[in-house]
């Protein structure tokens, strides 16, 4: 008999990708689904996951615990969102409008905006302020069921702006529920100063920047927009090799807005993923796959730039290669905390089932980042890391598409939200 110190049961259903992680093909659609489903938890870790029937031979409530009805809900892990540029200053709500208008992404970063003018926003914030931002930013994170996120740089382009958001990426992680893993993207844009020798910036990244992030242990990832726009193939594959050199992992923004074989490059370097591949060529998949590379696909950056070129994530799947969602949160392609709206474009825009929806978003994506042994599914021994939805069944978060169905959310075996109760349920007293 276990003890534990949290128990759910009599949810309507409780739903989860199953491991070994990464769940590549047929695999990406596998859900455990438990009708009358029940977890518990002792501290941090699931003790039991599977039919309430089951539970009271199994587990008991220690004294002191909390046993919590969930008749009527769905249970899912909470969402690992494994690409977000978190800590940024600024509003680029002018250009959306100017979009709107028909304008596009290029043109208004090549005038000098788009990434650039975050960059100015982000270097005037103070610390105090870039934290209360990314704090709110991981509230809305949290109430929309993503317990764990990936967190960028890449809006200082300084050495000190840089380590000032990462510093504030790590100051929050210290109090704020969601868990976050730090990614240095100093390689995100020539910054203006520096146009005119983009040399002199490839060499300060390389010398100063990279060494700094990996001897304050401000990051465990390095990444690289590799686009026409921002840095070629060579440049990454130099700024890369460095940040593993120095103990950082590479990820790669690649093939976003026009073909560049970024993902060839990531799979020769063995990356933990490569993002976007709006444009991934036939033999980037291939290769991919053959490197067992995590492909991040991120809708909502396709819905937010009005383009009409999804990623191939079908193609993706039948080649083998891993899948994982993500919401690309950031002020330019995708203004949202929502993986909840990432899981719906997937189905109806990517063309994948919900349940290889769900996986993307949780397993695979904890996958990416390093952590499917612990976190991104419900099983016996791992972090008790979930989502208690107003649904009666999965399917309903896509079906049911635009609202919150969150209801609680628990980190670490711990009701970290519970959502105040809508005027409607509450019952007047006299
Ligand atoms: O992932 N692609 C590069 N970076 C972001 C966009 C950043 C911005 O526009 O501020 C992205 O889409
Ligand atoms: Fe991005």
């Amino acid at each position: 008999m276990r003890e534990a110190d949290l128990i759910l049961e009599h949810a309507a259903q409780l739903a989860t990708p199953l491991g070994p992680a990464p769940c590549t093909g047929p695999s990406l659609g596998n859900l455990r689904v438990v009708p009358d489903g029940a977890v518990a938890a002792a501290g941090e870790t699931l003790v039991f996951v599977g039919p309430s029937r089951d539970l009271p031979s199994k587990v008991r409530l220690k004294s002191g615990g909390l046993r919590l009805d969930v008749s009527g809900k769905t249970l899912l892990p909470g969402f690992v969102d494994p690409h977000t540029h978190l800590p940024f200053a600024g509003s680029r709500a002018q250009e959306f409008k100017m979009r709107l208008a028909g304008r596009s992404y290029e043109e208004i970063a090549v005038a000098g905006g788009g990434i650039l003018s975050t960059v100015e926003a982000t270097r005037a914030a103070d610390v105090p302020g870039l934290a209360s931002l990314s704090v709110a930013r991981l509230d809305r994170m949290l109430e929309g069921g993503t317990t764990t996120c990936e967190a960028k740089s890449g809006y200082g382009l300084s050495l000190e702006a840089e380590l000032k958001q990462l510093r504030v990426v790590r100051e929050v992680a210290a109090f704020h529920p969601v868990e976050i893993v730090s990614t240095f993207l100093g390689a995100h844009a020539v910054p203006k100063e520096r146009r005119a020798h983009r040399e002199e910036y490839l060499r300060e990244l390389v010398e100063e920047m990279i060494p700094r992030v990996a001897e304050e242990h401000l990051a465990e990832f390095c990444d690289v927009f590799c686009e026409r726009t921002a840095f070629t193939l060579e440049e990454a594959e130099a700024v890369l090799e460095t940040g593993r050199r120095n103990g950082l992992k590479p990820r790669l923004h690649a093939d976003q807005l026009s073909p560049g074989g970024g993902a060839e490059l990531a799979a020769r370097m063995g990356a933990a993923s490569a993002d976007h591949l709006e444009f991934v060529s036939a033999a980037g998949i291939e290769a991919m796959a053959a490197a067992g590379v995590t492909a991040i696909v991120l809708p909502g950056a396709g819905f937010f730039l009005m383009s009409k070129h999804w990623p191939p994530a079908r193609r993706l799947v039948e080649a083998g290669v891993p899948l994982a969602l993500a919401t690309d949160l950031n002020p330019g392609t995708c203004m949202t905390e929502s993986m909840a709206l990432m899981v719906v474009l997937a189905c109806l825009e990517l063309k994948l089932s919900v349940e290889e929806a769900i996986t993307a978003a949780t397993l695979n994506a904890a996958h990416s980042l390093g952590l499917a042994r612990r976190i991104g599914s419900l099983e016996e021994g791992k972090q008790a890391d979930l989502q208690v939805l107003e649904i009666p069944e999965y399917s309903h978060l896509v079906y049911h598409f635009g609202v919150n169905h969150v209801e609680a959310v628990i980190k670490k075996g711990i009701v970290v939200y519970q959502r105040a109760q809508a005027a409607g349920s509450v019952r007047r007293s006299g």
